[in-house]
């Protein structure tokens, strides 16, 4: 199995405020979903509740400390170990948040598709530290805002060294 997370993040590590994104990035909400819609995904209650929530096709697993917490389209579970192993050996499952859950897979993912947002920004939420001595950079694809994406980004894909 691969186990990737993806996010979009600012300068200063910033993902979310009052569980919503803080910035308007058509072109990043495109690459999100088509990077996820056929994948098995894993997140945080609150982004599942979040307005930004976007469904995969094949899987959506929940992660929650409610019990008998349920909501449409979703498996739940009790933890991020327990969301993995009701998953495929041989398929990619992407962590999608929030920062919770962020930062308990940065100690297991294997990959991080990263948006990195060209600006420093306030927020309420954010994405762990990316060591450069754990993960390198092994795709980079960098778009410059327009009249649709307020701010410049870079696509960033990192693997585990
Ligand atoms: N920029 C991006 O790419 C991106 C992506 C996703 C989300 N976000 C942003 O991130 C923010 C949400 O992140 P967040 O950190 O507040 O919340 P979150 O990580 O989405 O969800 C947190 C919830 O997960 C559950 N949880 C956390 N640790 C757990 C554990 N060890 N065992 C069982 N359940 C556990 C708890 O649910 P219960 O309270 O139900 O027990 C907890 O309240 C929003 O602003 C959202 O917009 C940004």
């Amino acid at each position: 199995m691969v186990i990737s997370m993806i996010a979009a993040v600012s300068e200063n590590n910033i993902i979310g405020q009052d569980n919503k994104l803080v910035w308007n990035l058509p072109t990043d909400t495109q690459y999100y979903k088509d990077t996820v819609r056929n994948k098995t995904i894993i997140m945080g209650r609150k982004t599942a509740e979040s307005p930004d929530m976007f469904f995969s096709k094949k899987r959506n697993i929940l992660i929650t400390r409610k019990e008998n917490y349920q909501k449409e389209n979703f498996e739940v579970t009790s933890g991020l170990e327990e969301a993995l192993k009701l998953t495929d050996d041989n398929e990619e499952v992407i962590i999608t948040g929030g920062g919770q859950i962020y930062k308990m897979g940065m100690e297991v993912a294997d990959r991080l598709y990263i948006t990195r947002v060209h600006t420093e920004i306030e927020g309420d939420t954010s994405f762990p530290m990316i060591d450069p001595k754990i993960w390198k950079v092994t795709s980079e694809r960098k778009l410059e805002a327009n009249e649709k994406n307020e701010y410049s980004f870079s696509f960033l894909i990192y693997e585990r060294i």
